[in-house]
């Protein structure tokens, strides 16, 4: 029987979402506000699900401790109060929309998370706008 467990999590950045291919009115009709040339920041909230079996010597899938380690050294020292499109390599050349956001941490969560084990990433933009990523379960 595999169990689900979760560990939630929030970072602050900013963002703009630009298509250099496209001249400045199809951005705009595009992304909308989301085009501010200036920028704009949004509170991103995370959820990190893992599932698998019960390890039997700790009781645990997973210990969350090391998932929270994890989750604080490789997404939150990287993202948080940071502008996206200036300040990180992965969103360089990338559009730093929810979906790719949500893409790029699952992809460095796993690679550090056991192979064995499923994992889910879920991303909220705002209260109303969420992205998930990963396993289906
Ligand atoms: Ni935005």
């Amino acid at each position: 029987m595999k169990i689900a467990v979760c560990r939630k999590s929030h970072f602050n950045s900013a963002h703009r979402l630009y298509n250099p291919n496209w001249d400045d009115q199809k951005n705009e009709v595009v992304f909308g506000k989301c085009n501010n040339p200036n920028y704009h920041g949004h509170n991103y909230q995370m959820e990190v699900w893992v599932k698998g079996e019960i390890d039997p010597d700790t009781g645990m899938v997973i210990d969350l401790k090391i998932l929270k380690d994890i989750i604080k050294r490789e997404i939150e020292d990287r993202f948080d109060h940071k502008n996206l499109n200036l300040d990180t390599e992965e969103f360089k050349t990338l559009i730093p929309t929810a979906e790719n956001i949500c893409l790029v941490i699952w992809k460095i969560l796993r690679d550090r998370i056991e192979p064995q084990l499923e994992l889910k990433v879920r991303l909220f933009e705002t209260d109303r706008n969420v992205v998930e990523c990963g396993s289906s379960f």
